[in-house]
């Protein structure tokens, strides 16, 4: 039996890893955790049988020496804080994505966790979802040819999550858009294409849609109730735009909170010389060949892709053997990230 607590009883608490966790058989979620203590006590009252504590202080699962694992889903700078002190009380730990909000402290956290002898992984969920290792396996087995470029897009037309809050605080969240959404697509890119060396970036943020929250064409809005457009900060970028030069593929994106084009865009293609597939988020997946279009269709993979990546963790954590998911793998999409923010603060293209 498995002992762990959750910390951090939000969205992605709610609407994935509980319902993955409740999945999973021996298990015993001893602890839900969560400032707001209404949050946690929700969770405990849709999972009766399953979680057997509402605390507010992390502390006290960290302190329970029958707790082997914590799951840190708290706003992206307390990945950094939650984490390192439970890797130091001798917990595995599973943390959203992105790792924290910089190179830096994420660095920290692995070399943390190689010390404590810990698991540690990171929630870039997608690595688990079908078509991506479909799309892997056949690049591995040449169907692509030589794959010479990936293209993505991760635009929207309203989707500035909590205007104001913890998402838009650079100090919190490490970025807007290019962190919170990008990291999915370019982690996705590196680990398909067998993580390339980086050779340069050059990038641009912006910052236009919402400069001034109380002016911000509003219609929709996720993480709403974090959201404070009076008194708030909104400081990250609402749309990117950068180019990758690496020691395979050349990357180019395109990313957008919030654009006045009044479509959603979510796709990365990959162009290779025999072959290429528009991946489309959530699943869906197009190859062509030059002759045949095939069209693949896994079905929607939520929380298919959750459940998997927990149970992955909760796999490696019983047998020592680290997952795709381990952060040493998710490192250089968090070196990426930064350089492309620095290239974009300093206005100019960075050699790696
Ligand atoms: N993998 C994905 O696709 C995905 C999707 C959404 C969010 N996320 C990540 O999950 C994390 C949480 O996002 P969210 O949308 O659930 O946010 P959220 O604001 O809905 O939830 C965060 C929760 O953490 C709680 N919290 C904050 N500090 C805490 C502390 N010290 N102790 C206990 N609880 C604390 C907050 O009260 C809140 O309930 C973010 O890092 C985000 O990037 C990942």
């Amino acid at each position: 039996m498995s002992v762990i607590a959750v910390i951090g009883c939000g969205r992605i608490a709610n609407n994935a890893h509980f319902p993955a966790l409740a999945q999973i058989e021996g298990l015993r979620i001893k602890y839900a955790c969560d400032l707001i203590e209404s949050k946690a006590q929700e969770q405990k009252d849709k999972y009766p049988e399953l979680i057997e504590n509402v605390i507010t202080d992390y502390k006290v699962a960290l302190s329970d020496p029958e707790v082997e694992a914590v799951w840190v889903l708290t706003p992206n700078y307390e990945h950094y804080t939650i984490s390192m002190a439970a890797l130091k009380a001798g917990k595995h730990v599973f943390c959203e994505k992105p790792i924290t909000i910089n190179y830096e402290k994420s660095l920290e956290m692995a070399k943390e966790a190689e010390k404590q002898g810990k698991m540690l992984n990171i929630g870039v969920c997608n690595r688990h979802h079908k078509s991506v290792e479909m799309i892997k396996q056949w690049f591995e087995e040449g169907k692509f040819g030589n794959i010479y470029h990936v293209y993505c897009s991760f635009r929207s037309n309203r989707s500035i999550p909590g205007l104001g809050g913890a998402f838009t605080t650079k100090a919190q969240s490490g970025g807007g858009v290019l962190i919170d959404w990008g990291v999915h697509f370019l982690d996705l890119i590196l680990y398909v294409l067998g993580v390339p060396s980086l050779k340069t970036v050059t990038c641009n943020t912006y910052n236009e849609m919402a400069k001034d929250m109380k002016s911000y064409k509003y219609e929709y809005m996720w993480a709403e109730d974090t959201a404070d457009m009076e008194n708030g900060t909104n400081d990250v970028d609402d749309f990117v735009t950068g180019f990758i030069r690496t020691s395979g593929a050349s990357i180019s994106f395109n990313g957008a909170w919030a654009q006045n084009i009044p479509d959603n865009e979510m796709f990365i293609d990959f162009l290779g010389d025999k072959g290429g597939a528009r991946l489309s988020y959530g699943g869906k997946f197009k190859f062509f060949d030059g002759q045949t279009l095939q069209t693949i269709e896994p079905e929607y993979d939520i929380p298919g892709m959750y459940l998997k990546e927990d149970a992955a963790f909760l796999d490696s954590v019983k047998t020592g053997v680290k997952d795709k998911n381990y952060i040493d793998g998710v490192l250089e999409t968090a070196k990426l990230l930064d350089a492309l923010y620095e290239s974009a603060e300093k206005q100019k293209e960075l050699t790696f």
